[in-house]
């Protein structure tokens, strides 16, 4: 069952319960927000979910893609990714929460043909805000899912302020024995889909005050399922890596971590580029130059002639035609070449730098400074030239 599939037995499934499908927006959320990059399908419905009537009515679904650099640290093991599509389903101030837990099952088990027993949930278990979910609670225990309750886990914002409320997380076991323990216990079981009972809104003072309706907003992560259903053992491994495994390792032979870091960093670089994003010193442009000077630094590593010109262009236009995007192949890999060129550049300038007397012992907080602000060397370049102060 591949990504394509998935997607649209999802849709379609909620079109079957009334929903109306809205188009998914690019990464960059609307200028003013909380966030640099849309890291949620909620996002873009922020002023739906406050109360704001949607012209296509009250059930919506979609295929929203996100960005999250929280995560950046983690990519590389199972179940994280930079760019990933969310699945997602609204109801504003329509049906409840545990109306949307049941279809939720109904989808997994009888629409994408999960076993029952694979499936765990959490709930929240009640705190000095809200009182325990037992809604969610009752749900899972009738349909014979086991359920863990926890608080923090089960609590879900967009950021400091706005939109939040408790939420119900459905787990997938991946291991290869019977399911064991239960989600807060054991790795194994891998979160595939999250409904938050948005309720609330949290204000500046860190006071909740009741949204005017009470949504329901879910998200599946697409490339987790699929890996799952696929019956492999990470995201890298699902279909929508397939031309980058086939094609990278013969270009660039690296161990299996190094791989899987230029994979999600240069498709998410693709994207963001694909968005119209260009390499900057700060915002969204400094995500993006981030992302191709962390593969740049992997490539490096033990060949200083490896060349992001030699990405192969297949690998550029699958990505952007996944994401129906309408930048030209040979341009975004020019791009990218631009920016390994000036990376190089500065790494050159930020050797001869350093090996001056001054910058040759530790480094205090003004040398890093100085070093930014005259030399123009930012400080994780700088660690990553002396790996011995300990940066990364
Ligand atoms: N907003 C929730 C999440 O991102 C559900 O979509 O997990």
């Amino acid at each position: 069952m591949d990504t394509e599939h998935i997607q649209r037995t999802f849709v379609e499934y909620f079109e079957e319960h009334g929903h109306r499908r809205i188009t998914g927006s690019t990464l960059l959320p609307p200028p003013g927000g909380p966030v640099l990059f849309t890291t949620a399908g909620m996002h873009p419905l922020t002023p739906y979910l406050e109360g704001r009537p949607h012209p296509l009515g009250t059930r919506l679904v979609n295929v929203q893609r996100c960005l999250r650099t929280t995560d950046l640290e983690e990519v590389g093991d199972a179940t994280h990714l930079t760019v990933f599509e969310m699945l997602g389903t609204w109801s504003l101030g329509d049906y409840d929460g545990s109306t949307s837990l049941d279809w939720g099952y109904g989808l997994l088990t009888e629409g994408l043909g999960i076993d029952p027993g694979l499936l765990h949930a959490t709930v929240h278990g009640g705190d000095d805000r809200t009182g325990p979910d037992t809604d969610s609670l009752r749900v899972w225990q009738e349909l014979g899912v086991p359920v863990e309750p926890t608080v923090d886990a089960n609590w879900w914002s967009n950021g400091p302020v706005g939109p939040c409320g408790p939420d119900s997380e459905i787990f997938l076991w991946s291991g290869d024995t019977p399911p064991r323990s239960t989600p807060t216990r054991d790795e194994r079981w891998v979160e595939v889909w999250n409904h938050v009972m948005m309720r609330y809104r949290r204000l500046e003072d860190g006071s909740l005050v009741p949204l005017p309706r009470r949504n329901v907003d879910t998200g599946l992560g697409l490339e987790r399922l699929a890996s799952l259903l696929q019956g492999r053992s990470s995201v890298f491994e699902c279909d929508v890596f397939d031309p980058w495994r086939r094609l990278v390792p013969d270009l660039w032979p690296l161990d299996e971590p190094s791989l899987r870091l230029v994979y999600d960093h240069l498709r998410s670089a693709v994207v963001v580029i694909g968005d119209r994003v260009r390499p900057a010193a700060t915002g969204q442009g400094y995500v993006l130059r981030r992302l191709v000077r962390r593969v740049l630094t992997v490539l490096w590593r033990d060949d200083p002639s490896r060349s992001l010109g030699d990405l192969p262009l297949e690998l550029v236009s699958h990505t952007l035609d996944h994401f129906r995007q309408s930048g030209e192949p040979g341009d975004v890999r020019r791009l990218l070449l631009e920016e390994e060129r000036r990376f190089g550049r500065l790494l050159e300038r930020g050797r001869k730098v350093l090996a001056r007397p001054r910058f040759r012992g530790p480094l205090r907080e003004e040398d890093f400074h100085h070093l930014h602000d005259t030399h123009g060397l930012p400080r994780e370049l700088v660690t990553g030239l002396r790996p011995d102060l300990g940066g990364s």
